[in-house]
């Protein structure tokens, strides 16, 4: 059973600490409430505790997946499915034609049909080709999922 609630928030760094909890490399200053399209926050609806969130920009033109991320304890039971869907159906809504990301976990985005793409200008959303580790110390992985007319 689905217990949690999803909302909207217009206070996206103020998630930026639970992200760095759950591994991700999120600074206190990134995403600033004027950088970002949208963000929404996954509550438990018992306790209130926040147990996921998902903070969607846009650069260059094109809607990026900044983070996501779901508390361990609640892991495995789609509620991060629940986020990218709620992130996907707004680009969807905004009528973009795609979004990319930098995947830690490709399979749980491939999933929801983002496939690998790593051509020149995708790496270059994220800055990649000029980072001193690139493809020494990191591999990034861009995914791209492509929207339906
Ligand atoms: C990635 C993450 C958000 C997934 O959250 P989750 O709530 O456990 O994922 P879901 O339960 O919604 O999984 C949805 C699907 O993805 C798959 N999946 C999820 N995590 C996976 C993993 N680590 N490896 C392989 N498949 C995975 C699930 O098996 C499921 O597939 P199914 O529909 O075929 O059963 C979560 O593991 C997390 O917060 N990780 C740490 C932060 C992180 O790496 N974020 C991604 C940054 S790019």
């Amino acid at each position: 059973m689905d217990t949690t609630i999803l909302r909207k928030t217009g206070n996206p760094q103020a998630l930026n600490s639970f992200f760095r909890e759950n591994g991700l490399e999120t600074a206190d200053d990134d995403n600033p409430a004027g950088a970002v399209t949208a963000a929404w926050k996954l509550n438990d609806a018992g306790s209130g505790q926040l147990i996921g969130a998902v903070v969607l920009v846009r650069r260059n033109n094109e809607y990026i997946i900044n983070d996501i991320a779901v508390d361990p304890l609640y892991r495995n039971n789609k509620y991060g499915m629940k986020l990218l869907k709620k992130a996907i159906a707004e680009v969807n809504r905004l009528a973009g034609k795609r979004i990319y990301l930098v995947a830690k976990v490709p399979p749980f985005f491939a999933t929801a049909g983002f496939r690998e793409w790593a051509d020149k200008e995708a790496l270059q959303l994220f800055s990649c080709i000029d980072c001193p580790q690139y493809k020494k110390t990191c591999h990034p992985k861009v995914m791209r999922l492509d929207l339906k007319e």
